[in-house]
């Protein structure tokens, strides 16, 4: 072999270790994860076992319970192009809203032309009807004239409702948090979990002496010799 041939054998293999190295690095680079789930995620369908969106909110209290009335003043903003909460305030394309939270249902005292749809309801306000309401005005009173399309976050439904209790000569105290865990499913699976655990916590110890008893005699001295002893009759 000449020096050509062998410079021409180096540069080959020069040129492999290089491509070798960029091939790793490269791979290092653009390396990706494997997702949880494989597939494509497709919008509008509902994931079995997440709680499954909309379905998956907890009732009025839940949020109200921890409600701030100060973010509710900056979610009724969205409110103010037709509604004032103030005493004595006037009516504009939504009646004012001062002391609505307990009171009738489109029953306020400066009077308005309510929709027959809001106007028929009867009953008062409550926690659980203004959640209702305040996500969906016209699912809560189909025809109703408050053309404003809902808060879908319930936490701003919430914070609002929280902050109209405040505009009122008797605010109500807000509900406590009811006893369920945030996720339905899950309170289930603990509450069915617990008084199993609770139990053999109970039982355990008992077990364990028990067994650890006649363990130390199969572990000890004796056991050999019975290994042996079986072993022997075989
Ligand atoms: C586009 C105008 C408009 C907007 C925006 C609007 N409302 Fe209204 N609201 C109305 C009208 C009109 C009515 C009366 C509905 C009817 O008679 O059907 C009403 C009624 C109500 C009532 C019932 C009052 C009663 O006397 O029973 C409440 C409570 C209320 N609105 C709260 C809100 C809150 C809170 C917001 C903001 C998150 C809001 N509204 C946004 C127009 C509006």
């Amino acid at each position: 072999m000449d020096h050509r041939a062998n410079t021409i054998a180096g540069w080959v293999l020069g040129a492999g270790i290089v491509a070798l190295g960029v091939t790793i690095v490269t791979g290092e680079m653009f390396r990706q994860e494997r997702p949880e789930k494989m597939g494509y995620p497709i919008a509008g369908v509902e994931e079995p076992g997440e709680g499954g969106g909309a379905a998956a909110e907890q009732p009025a209290a839940f949020y109200l319970a921890s409600a701030d009335p100060q973010a509710g003043e900056q979610v009724f903003k969205k409110c103010t192009a037709c509604h004032v909460a103030a005493k004595g305030g006037a009516n504009g394309t939504g009646p004012d809203l001062w002391g609505v939270v307990g009171s009738g249902i489109a029953k306020r005292p400066d009077g308005f032309a309510y929709s027959p749809a809001l106007a028929g309801k009867g009953g008062n306000w409550d926690w659980n009807n203004l959640f209702a309401w305040l996500k969906s005005p016209r699912d809560f009173a189909p025809g109703t004239k408050m053309t404003f399309a809902g808060l879908s976050k319930p936490e701003d439904r919430a914070n609002v409702i929280a902050y109209l209790n405040k505009q009122s000569d008797a605010p109500l105290p807000l509900p406590a948090k009811p006893a369920a865990a945030p996720n339905p499913a899950q309170a289930a699976a603990e509450a069915k979990s617990a008084p199993a655990g609770a139990e053999q916590a109970k039982t355990q110890p008992v077990l364990n002496e028990a067994q650890a008893t006649p363990g130390k005699n199969v572990k000890g001295e004796a056991a050999p010799s019975d290994q042996q002893a079986g072993r022997a009759k075989k």
